[in-house]
């Protein structure tokens, strides 16, 4: 991939690159994982191609290792010494037992601590990973600059809030790169929320075509009063403010995902207390297929009980 191939204008942001699909991967160990292939490429480029060491590499969410294995394998490659500095509470969710494809498998159990999991699939990388135990809202920066910072762990307003406010005097303006894992996913509609409101400070850079990870490069550095406000600021938005803040968003989101990123917005007007609205705003998207996919999946989970008025029968099958 040349440097300047895939890269577009779009209507109010910066240049943009678009499609990791095409940057060669050398051998990764395979482990289980929640990123897809394509934001696994993303996450290798950034590592070869763009990190330079002028500043920390640091990742909040690890799982299993999956992203860490593609960030290291591409710091490796890069043959700069840095550590990447990886942060997780290493707690077991429960859920899905996908520690059987582990290199070490064995059963955890919700509240499980999985570290050594964690360390056994990325042993391969050791000497470039320094692994620490922290819940989000505990983590104490301690690198003078960051230069990448990739997160899949913060999705509420909160935990965004806990490390946005942790990064803002180590950022390097022009320079970090901000991978926000799920940006694009309905479900963690915070996430898009609360960076409109930080739209002076970091712009998008980078979008996956498959996946839902968005790189955003820091333009300012921003203040604690700044995030205060991003953080606080969407759960009072008025119906046209939610809408304007999405729209914002139009021109980066991959055309194909545009109704089901809608479905975020949706929750965001239920949340506000607009339910007539958010049901409108179902009804225009929900033929979408990849939206009535995502809806009917989420019958199964919390999501429901949250928004109960968005799952009545018409919008969501719920005998399928
Ligand atoms: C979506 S998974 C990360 C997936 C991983 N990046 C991959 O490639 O498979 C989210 C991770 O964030 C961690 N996490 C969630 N909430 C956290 C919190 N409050 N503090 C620290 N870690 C947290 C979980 O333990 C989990 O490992």
């Amino acid at each position: 991939m040349t440097s300047s191939e895939n890269i577009k204008s779009t209507a109010d942001m910066t240049l943009l690159k678009r499609g990791f699909g095409d940057v060669e991967l050398p051998d990764i160990p395979d482990v289980p994982g929640m990123i897809k292939r394509e934001e696994g490429q993303y996450l290798y480029w950034l590592g070869s191609n763009l990190y330079t060491g002028r500043g920390a590499a640091i990742e909040i969410g690890t799982w299993l290792g999956k992203s860490t294995l593609h960030l290291a394998a591409g710091l490796s490659s890069n043959r700069l010494a840095n550590k990447l500095v990886c942060y997780d509470h290493f707690q077991w969710a429960g859920g899905a037992n996908w520690s059987s494809k582990a290199k070490s498998p064995r059963t955890l159990e919700a509240g499980d601590d999985f570290m050594q999991d964690f360390l056994d699939n990325v042993a391969d990388y050791s000497d470039l990973i320094d692994a620490r135990r922290s819940k989000i809202e505990n983590i104490e920066f301690d690198a003078d600059n960051i230069e990448l910072l990739i997160l899949d762990a913060p999705k509420r307003a909160a935990d965004i809030f806990a490390v946005m406010n942790g990064v803002a005097d180590k950022v390097i303006p022009g320079h970090t790169i901000i991978a926000w894992q799920d940006f694009l996913h309905p479900a963690s509609f915070e996430i898009p929320a609360v960076l409109a409101d930080m739209a002076a400070f970091q712009t998008p850079a980078h979008i996956v075509d498959d996946g839902t990870m968005v790189g955003f490069q820091v333009e300012k550095r921003w203040t604690a009063a700044d995030v205060t406000k991003a953080a606080l600021g969407f759960r009072n938005w008025s119906l046209e403010e939610c809408s304007v803040a999405w729209e914002s968003w139009r021109s980066i989101v991959p055309t194909a995902a545009w109704p089901s990123f809608q479905s975020g917005l949706s929750m965001l007007l239920h949340d506000n207390g607009m339910i007539d609205e958010a049901c409108r705003l179902l009804e225009t998207i929900i033929d979408d297929k990849l939206c009535k996919a995502r809806w009917q999946k989420w019958r199964k989970t919390s999501i429901p009980a949250r928004y109960p008025r968005l799952f009545e029968a018409k919008f969501v099958d719920r005998t399928a």
